[in-house]
């Protein structure tokens, strides 16, 4: 089986779907790899060590698209500029692709039509389910700690501030005021980051599981009023809240955000549009000087104000929408994105080949389209095809 890594072609990605180390591995498992000439120079990882892990390097991506069995990337297919073709119409029949698809998404709608008529296989690592068993296979997961870890550090860099107490010869700083909201796996990440640097670090969450975890790392919960009947859904994830409850939470919260040096803005129920839990007024009320991250932006944001990938300073503050935060860290992010895939990959292949057991539940959820057809459960119901 040969497996294919192109070069991202989406203005400013510098991750890459392999590393040597992975190829190496696939080598050992007795795959071919081709790479794209270039294709981890954003992650600092060279055409060298690829050739030495064992990879051939290719000039023209064209080849790899034609050769390859598997397509290996870390954004959806995307019109090449340079070839002046879309990646799909290089692709083709029986031909499998892992990456991000995120097939529900309306703007992704015609791309994933595009597949299914193509024949190609599609998979998508935003399908992998949060079960034991396909941890290691979990790029969201890994994605959301880069992006927990990385946009903590944006914002403290933004802050005019000491972030830690500093004792000084002219006197004492008071450690700055950080609150993080929705600790899931990327809050979590920024609750840790933030205490490492010395930060008073705050955390809210709807749901007591996630409450607890970051008072295990040290932060002080904010409480939201908010019972966990009313805020734990199917399978323990948090609810989409009920208008009067969100305004409930909204002044719970309130109440703090204008003591806050750093607000981290990381709530979100599956599937839906983040819950807007920081209004205008909220912000208008925020010390100047302060900082609001916001990485629930694709989602449409935690804060009625952020800017969608973008950071304006409003009433003093800066707010940060910042969107692919993981493409900040571009080693790390690459090293995580390129092991989950690689180990996606050996789940999938038995005897040198891939082979899809329809009844397991990695497959199932992450299935997009098959045999010429749309296959995935959320895309369908988002394009109407049920
Ligand atoms: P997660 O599902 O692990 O965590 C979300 C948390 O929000 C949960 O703990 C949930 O209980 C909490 N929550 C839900 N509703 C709430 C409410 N009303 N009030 C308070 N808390 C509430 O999600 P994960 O993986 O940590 O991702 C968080 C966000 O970060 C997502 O929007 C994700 O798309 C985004 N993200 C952004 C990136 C970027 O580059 N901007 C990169 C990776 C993730």
């Amino acid at each position: 089986m040969i497996i294919g890594i192109p070069k991202e072609i989406m203005q400013g990605e510098n991750r890459v779907s392999a590393i040597p180390d992975t190829i190496k591995k696939f080598v050992q498992d007795g795959l071919e790899v081709l790479v794209e000439n270039g294709a981890g120079t954003g992650a600092f990882y060279s055409d060298e060590l690829y050739k030495a892990a064992g990879a051939k390097m290719i000039k023209d991506v064209k080849e790899i698209y034609e050769k390859a069995d598997v397509i290996l990337k870390v954004k959806e297919p995307l019109f090449n500029e340079e070839k002046n073709l879309h990646e799909i119409d290089m692709m083709h029949k029986g031909q499998y692709l892992i990456t991000f698809i995120h097939p529900a998404a309306p703007v992704n709608h015609k791309m994933v039509k595009h597949m299914a008529e193509k024949g190609i296989i599609g998979l998508t690592l935003d399908g992998i389910p949060r079960i034991s068993r396909a941890q290691n296979m979990d790029a969201l997961t890994s994605m959301s700690t880069c992006a927990g870890y990385k946009g903590m550090i944006m914002a403290t860099d933004t802050l005019a501030k000491f972030v830690p107490q500093m004792f000084t010869a002219v006197g004492m700083i008071k450690p700055a005021n950080v609150l993080v909201i929705g600790t899931g796996v990327a809050g979590l990440q920024a609750v840790a980051t933030a205490k490492r640097l010395g930060a008073v670090v705050h955390a809210a969450d709807i749901r007591p599981d996630a409450r607890e975890q970051a008072q295990s790392l040290g932060a002080k919960i904010i409480d939201l009023g908010v019972p966990s009947e009313v805020a734990i859904g199917e399978g323990g994830y948090a609810r989409h809240l009920p208008k009067d409850w969100l305004l409930k939470e909204r002044e719970a919260l309130r109440k703090v955000v204008k003591d806050m040096d750093i607000i981290f803005l990381s709530a979100l129920v599956p599937g839906r549009l983040a819950p807007t839990l920081i209004t205008e007024d909220m912000v208008e009320e925020m010390k100047p000087g302060s900082v609001i991250v916001d990485i629930s932006i694709d989602q449409g944001g935690n804060c009625e104000i952020t800017p969608p990938g973008d950071i304006e300073v409003k009433y003093g503050v800066s707010v940060q929408g910042i969107k692919n935060i993981p493409g900040h860290l571009p080693t790390s992010s690459t090293w995580m994105f390129a092991n989950n895939v690689y180990n996606l990959v050996k789940f999938l292949t038995k005897d040198g080949k891939i082979e899809l057991d329809m009844n397991d539940e990695i497959v199932a959820s992450i299935l997009v389209t098959y045999n010429n057809e749309i296959v995935h459960a959320g895309a369908k119901e988002a394009m109407g095809l049920n």
